[in-house]
C-alpha cells in the first residue's frame, strides 16, 4: 500500500510542478498611447484566453475588443490597483457611445467573466493579469478573433472613486489591430452568443 502511493509522488517529481505554472503568455503586442508605451501578453487554451496588461499608469487602465476601433459596442477589460489598500480589482464592462450625442455609457457587465489572476502597481506602472473563457454566453461579450480584431485600450492617472462610482474619461487612448493566434479554436462569432 505504501508502495502504490509512493509512486506517484516519485513519477510527479518535476512535472506535478510543470502542471501548475500558469499558462504560457507567447503572444505580445505593444499599445501604443502617443508618446506613451503599454504592453498586453495573452496566451490561448482549448478553452480560455488569459492577458497581461502593462500600462503607463497607476489609476484605471481599459483593454476592449471592439467592432471598429471606436468605442460604440465595445467590451470591455478595466481594473486598477487600489492605490491606498492595494487590492488589485478587475470588472467586465460594456461601453457605448450614442452615435448622435456621443454620448458614453461604461457600464458593468451583468455577467462578470474576467477572473483576476494577479494585479501590481509601482509608481509609474500597472500590471494586470485575468483570464476569460473564449466562449462565455454573454450578449455583453465579444469573441476572441484571428483576423483583424480591433482593439481599444484607455488609462487615466487615478483611481475611480469607487468600484461602482462614475469613471472619468481616459487621458490617453489608442487603438489597434490584434490577430489574436492561430491556436484559436474556430469559434463562429454568430454561435459566440451560445
Ligand atoms: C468614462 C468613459 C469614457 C468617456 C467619457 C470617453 C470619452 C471619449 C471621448 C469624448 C472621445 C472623443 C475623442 C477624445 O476626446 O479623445 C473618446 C475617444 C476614444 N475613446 Fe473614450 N471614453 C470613455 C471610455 C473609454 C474606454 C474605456 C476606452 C478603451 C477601452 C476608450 C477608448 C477610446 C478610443 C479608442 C477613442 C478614439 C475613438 C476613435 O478614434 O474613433 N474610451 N472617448
Ligand atoms: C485553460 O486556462 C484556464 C484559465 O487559466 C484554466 O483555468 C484551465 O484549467 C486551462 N485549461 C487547460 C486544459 O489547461
Ligand atoms: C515599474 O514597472 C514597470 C513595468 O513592469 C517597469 O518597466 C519599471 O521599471 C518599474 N519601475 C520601477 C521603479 O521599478
Amino acid at each position: 500500500m505504501l508502495k502504490l502511493w509512493c509512486l506517484p509522488l516519485v513519477l510527479c517529481g518535476s512535472w506535478c510542478a510543470v502542471s501548475a505554472v500558469p499558462m504560457q503568455l507567447s503572444h505580445f503586442m505593444t499599445l501604443s498611447f502617443g508618446a506613451a508605451r503599454g504592453f498586453a501578453r495573452w496566451g490561448l487554451n482549448s478553452t480560455h484566453v488569459e492577458i497581461e496588461l502593462t500600462f503607463p499608469t497607476t489609476g484605471w487602465m481599459a483593454f476592449g475588443l471592439s467592432p471598429d476601433g471606436g468605442m460604440d459596442d465595445s467590451d470591455v477589460l478595466f481594473g486598477y490597483v487600489d492605490d491606498t489598500s492595494r487590492e488589485a480589482v478587475i470588472q467586465d464592462r460594456y461601453l457605448e457611445q450614442d452615435p448622435a450625442t456621443y454620448r458614453v455609457n461604461f457600464q458593468l457587465d451583468d455577467q462578470q467573466d474576467w477572473k483576476l489572476v494577479y494585479g501590481m502597481q509601482n509608481n509609474t506602472h500597472t500590471i494586470m493579469r485575468a483570464a476569460r473563457k473564449l466562449q462565455t454566453c454573454d450578449k455583453q461579450d465579444h469573441p476572441f478573433t484571428r483576423d483583424g480584431q480591433n482593439v481599444i485600450f484607455a488609462l487615466h492617472p487615478r483611481d475611480p472613486a469607487g468600484k461602482t462610482g462614475p469613471i472619468i474619461k481616459h487621458s490617453a487612448r489608442g487603438n489597434s489591430i490584434i490577430d489574436f493566434g492561430e491556436a484559436l479554436p474556430a469559434i463562429n462569432a454568430a454561435k459566440f452568443h451560445c
